[in-house]
């Protein structure tokens, strides 16, 4: 485990961009205009920014003037080749096809992929994944294990797959309707836990056994090698690229958002060994994304992917990135407020229902508290909760909520210094104070997928 002195930040700050604070009066009236969802409040008007560590990351100078030397040609350019080999150095696959974003690699994969009927299993589906998954018709399955359930247990990987659960899952629905399993590293929507290399091996075999292709979504890779390198016996002295080579090497392809781990403001992968089916991408990509050597990208965006996996995996910018987070979950148990543990890689995500016992799962707890820390003091977070993935039941006409009921507060990457972490851990014990007077929700407006990013909401 992390220790929890203040974590010094291995870079210096050479370009600034200044944060201006609002007033309580001109924040009711964002909140009321965006519909009580943080997602609909200018960015303009957000102090401290952790709805995301997706695309908000502060690029190297390196990166920046990597910008500069970007090869703009339509096809063939020199960033491709860049790209591609920094992709290939570490993902050791054969095919490296570039999206402009990880849903898409997601998007053409599924869409080439999958039939009506079909399941795909992932220890657990971020939502953009569920829902490419689900306009196919086919179903996505979390089979996390049940540790992930437990946020008092400090377990190293709370991200693991339960094997058991997946051989259950190969029995009743058959190879055939499985075209392909994933794995999300970190887990992402159980708290950014990591998977130890133990379990990739397990689920590898088992899924090699049924001839089951084993596709990773890779956005956090990264901080789950470190993780690796911390947690796993036998894996402290190896390199976070060694490690990452291992992780990557039991699996036929990934996904990936660049926007992560890659350091990034914008870009995604889809990298596979398969032949056939990197021909079939490639021809689904050029319909809406573009040629196979840009996908969507710039030649720019690709030399600042390529120079940032570089970056992401030098261990002095791992060890202050996790202890940094860690660093924001610890200021936030000394002040009483309950979150998941161990601190994840990108987020500390607070459990919503005991923070606001008295709001019920059906008036959104979760949701409640971004829109209370937003009016406090400017604070933006996102709810992993009720609203993110409640579904209704065919069969009862009622809400199903997932087993947490979490805030999640992301940290953009060589963004925040620990001050601005302190002052996040403030806001949150005035807002503890006022608790009691926190009020529930109901949603007035929403749509049929995703429906947080553009649900309009009341208070009640
Ligand atoms: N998979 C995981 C695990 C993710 O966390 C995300 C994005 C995606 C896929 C999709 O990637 O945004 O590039 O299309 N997560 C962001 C987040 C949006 O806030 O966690 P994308």
């Amino acid at each position: 485990m992390p220790d929890h002195r203040m974590p010094v930040e291995p870079f210096r700050i050479k370009t600034v961009e200044p944060l201006r604070r609002t007033s309580r009066p001109e924040r009711e009236k964002v909140l009321r205009a965006a519909g009580f969802n943080v997602f609909n409040i200018p960015a303009e008007k957000v102090f401290i920014d952790l709805l995301t560590d997706s695309g908000t990351s502060a690029m190297s100078d390196r990166q920046w003037s990597g910008l500069m030397v970007g090869d703009e040609s339509y096809a063939g350019a020199r960033s491709f080749f860049r790209f591609e080999a920094a992709v290939k150095r570490i993902f050791g696959f054969k095919h490296v096809i570039p999206t402009h974003q990880g849903r898409a690699a997601e998007r053409i994969l599924f869409e080439t992929l999958l039939k009506k009927g079909d399941a795909v299993p992932n220890n657990i589906h971020f939502d953009t994944t569920q829902a490419n998954i689900e306009v196919r018709g086919a179903d996505a399955v979390n089979l996390v294990v049940p540790e992930a359930f437990d946020p008092d247990l400090e377990a190293p990987f709370k991200g693991n797959l339960d094997t058991a659960r997946l051989e259950a899952l190969i029995r009743s629905r058959g190879v055939k309707r499985i075209p392909l399993a994933m794995m999300t590293i970190t887990n992402n929507s159980g708290g950014g836990q990591p998977v130890s290399l133990a379990n990739i091996r397990e689920v590898s075999r088992l899924l090699r056994r049924h001839r089951i292709p084993f596709f990773f979504d890779a956005c956090r890779f990264a901080e789950n090698a470190f993780f690796i390198k911390r947690r796993e016996e036998g894996y402290g002295r190896k390199s976070i690229l060694e490690i990452a080579r291992e992780m990557f090497s039991h699996a036929d392809g990934a996904t990936m958002s660049a926007k992560k781990d890659a350091l990034v403001n914008i870009g995604g992968f889809v990298t596979l060994n398969d032949d056939r089916l990197a021909e079939r991408l490639k021809n689904s990509l050029i319909i809406s994304e573009g040629f196979p050597t840009y996908g969507g990208l710039a030649g720019r965006d690709l030399e600042a992917i390529a120079q940032g996996l570089e970056e992401v995996l030098e261990e002095d910018y791992l060890e202050y990135r996790t202890s940094h987070v860690a660093y924001l979950g610890k200021l936030l148990e000394e002040r009483g407020v309950p979150i998941v543990k161990p601190v994840g890689g990108h987020a500390v995500y607070v459990l919503a229902d005991r923070f606001l016992p008295h709001i019920p799962r059906h008036r959104y707890p979760g949701w409640a508290l971004t829109i209370a820390l937003y009016r406090e003091a400017g604070i933006r977070s996102v709810e992993i909760g009720g609203v993110m993935f409640g579904k209704k039941d065919a069969r009862t006409g009622r809400e199903v909520y997932p087993p947490l009921e979490m805030v999640r507060l992301a940290v953009p990457r060589r963004v925040y210094t620990a001050s601005h972490l302190h002052a996040v851990a403030d806001a949150f014990e005035r807002v503890a104070k006022g608790r009691d007077k926190i009020r529930g929700f109901r949603i007035v407006r929403q749509s049929p997928r995703l429906r947080h990013f553009t649900a309009r909401l009341e208070e009640v």
